[in-house]
């Protein structure tokens, strides 16, 4: 039976280093800290937001949510973050996707200083990140590196599938894999047999969006395999892309949906709003 990897407690971990190093920098008079936006009503950003509040508490960062109306135009929120790039009390500023679609996301994502830009999505952060000199990590590949360093599983030299090219998870994954020395194969919806490349996989990582994509005769016996699916099942209930009881029986580590890879998206936007703080206290 696999080793369950156990992505509560590794967050924790983080969280309690972010922490102790926040309260360095507030007995140094900084009161460092993270600006959310959120625009229209989507019943998961709600929950994503609320969530990044207590992460928030948790590491002694202030909060400042900003929850703005459905109907607001692309001006307005691109004036909010005008406002935040300039407001020294804010390190950090996250804008939750997806956004209402009169509001296009990559002229408000471009918008964010890279130097608050805690979810590494400016351009001039994706390029950083492609050549191995970055500050801000990128939240979910990072985690995710972060859950195999934590429980001893080597990168260097494995063949890694990533199955899944999207700019949040998929493309970014591959690259901090390659920045650690794996063996990389990104995996998408016009791959030709995709099973016979997930069978190749020493560590397979899942990020499709589709609950029981990935199924046992998929993943080579030993393999570790790392669900980053957040889906509903037909019940209604939170699972990830992977099977998980018949994939468990064959790989070697798993991450479960919940307590997987999520709360270390989260401890590492924890992370990186730090990095942000750091370095505006220099
Ligand atoms: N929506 C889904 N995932 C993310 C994320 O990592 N960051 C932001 N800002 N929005 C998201």
């Amino acid at each position: 039976m696999a080793q369950i990897i156990d992505g509560k407690k590794i967050a924790a971990n983080v969280k309690a280093e972010v922490r102790a190093e926040v309260e360095k920098l507030r007995a140094a008079g900084k009161n460092p800290g993270l600006a959310v936006v959120l625009v229209g009503n989507n019943p998961a950003s709600r929950v994503y937001v609320s969530n990044k509040e207590k992460d928030c508490a948790e590491c002694g960062f202030r909060s400042y949510e900003y929850a703005l109306p459905e109907e607001t135009t692309e001006a307005e929120l691109l004036e909010l973050i005008d406002r935040l790039n300039a407001d020294s009390s804010v390190n950090g500023i996250l804008v939750q996707l997806p956004l209402p679609k009169q509001i296009c996301e990559q002229t408000v994502l471009h918008a964010i200083s890279p130097a608050k830009d805690v979810d590494a999505f400016h351009p001039e952060n994706v390029g950083r990140i492609m050549i191995g000199d970055f500050q801000f990590l990128p939240c979910t590949p990072a985690g995710v590196i972060e859950m195999l360093d934590a429980s001893g599983i080597e990168i260097a030299g494995k063949h890694c599938v990533v199955i899944g090219r999207s700019n949040i998870v998929g493309k970014p994954m591959a690259m901090l894999l390659l920045h650690r020395s794996g063996t990389v194969t990104i995996c998408h919806s016009r791959t030709k047999d995709l099973a016979a490349q997930t069978r190749q996989a020493d560590i397979l990582v899942a990020a499709v969006g589709k609950a029981g994509f990935v199924t046992a005769d998929m993943v080579k016996e030993g393999a570790v395999v790392i669900d980053v699916g957040m889906n509903r099942d037909a019940a209604g209930k939170l699972c990830g892309d992977v099977c998980y009881e018949e994939v468990a029986a064959k790989a070697s580590a798993i991450t479960p949906v919940p307590g997987g890879v999520g709360p270390m998206t989260r401890a590492i936007l924890m992370r990186n709003t730090l990095t942000a703080a750091r370095n505006a206290a220099e």
